[in-house]
């Protein structure tokens, strides 16, 4: 406790009172991130000489994101999406095995359900009623010296033809382009599909009305999900994109890292072909926080 009252003129005074209040938090990555985010606050509080409305109206807008979240919709994603922040967190968080020549991970999103069906490689994630044309999809899971890893377990979800996920989409059957499938001896998986096409992020909530008052666009271009998971590696959630997308370079939530571009490969029949190689580095098997049930 201080032995004097603040100044509340002299903003070094207030969030030096401010981090001593922090002090005594036990936890030490809760001390250190909470130091942080108050200097990092004050900071920009002051950057932008935040006026008391616009603080409240800040307080709203998270309020509103918090209760536009349901089973359908985690909003609070979709704003670290929009803000580049997951990317940001991502593509830091696997720095070393990206540079020692990992799959570069991207955003998990907000629409991976839990309990997707365990699938057989080579079987169809796609229903029958699927309208589009045809896509094979063959994978490899492999370490970062290229050692086949068997018995991997592969989550892979996409959008429709439409643009749409099954979850925000009546005219699909319930977990229709979802699968669950696991490594061959040899590393591999492979599962039949249909193309997806680009989508706009949801905009009926508070992070649609911020896109539209930032002058933006709403659209991802058209991507497969994974996400890898195998004992003694770490978990990868990554995205194949379409190169060929009009949206390939500008995708609102900036997930569509050079990397992960992929041109979808003409099977001389009208459908397509696409590989991928999944990387992993060894490590604690951590897998991302589903958002849907
Ligand atoms: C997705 O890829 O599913 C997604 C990511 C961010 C916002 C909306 C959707
Ligand atoms: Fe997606």
């Amino acid at each position: 406790m201080s032995d004097r009252a603040l100044s509340p003129s002299d903003p070094q005074e207030l969030l030096a009172a401010v981090l001593r209040a922090n002090a005594g938090t036990g936890n030490p990555r809760l001390k250190e991130v909470m130091a942080a985010a108050v200097r990092h606050l004050h900071a920009f509080a002051l950057e932008v000489d935040l006026a008391p409305q616009e603080l409240q109206l800040g307080l709203d807008f998270l309020v509103a994101v918090g209760q536009a979240t349901g089973p359908r919709k985690h909003e609070g994603i979709l704003l670290a999406d929009i803000l580049g922040l997951a990317t940001l967190v991502q593509l830091r968080s696997a720095r070393d095995a990206v540079a020692a020549g990992g799959t570069e991970p991207a955003l998990v999103g907000p629409f991976w359900r839990a309990n997707q069906p365990l699938r057989e490689s080579g079987s169809t994630i796609s229903s029958g009623s699927t309208p589009g044309p045809r896509l094979l999809v063959t994978g490899r899971v492999t370490d970062l010296e290229g050692h086949a890893i068997a018995g991997a377990r592969v989550e892979t979800w996409q959008a429709s033809p439409a643009g749409l996920y099954e979850n925000q989409d009546p005219e699909q059957e319930n977990m229709n382009l979802r699968g669950r499938f696991e490594t061959d001896a040899d590393g591999r998986f492979s599962f039949v599909s249909v193309r997806p096409a680009g989508y706009p992020v949801p905009t009926d909530g508070p992070c649609g009305e911020l896109l539209a008052a930032q002058g933006r666009h709403t659209m991802r271009p058209a991507h497969l999900h994974f996400i890898v998971a195998a004992d003694g590696f770490k978990a990868l959630a990554t995205q194949f994109f379409d190169a060929e997308d009009p949206h390939a370079f500008d995708d609102v939530v900036f997930g569509a890292v050079g990397s992960l571009l992929r041109k979808f490969e003409p099977d001389g029949e009208g459908g397509f072909r696409l590989h991928v190689d999944l990387r992993l580095e060894r490590g604690p098997t951590v897998l991302p926080h589903c958002p849907l049930p």
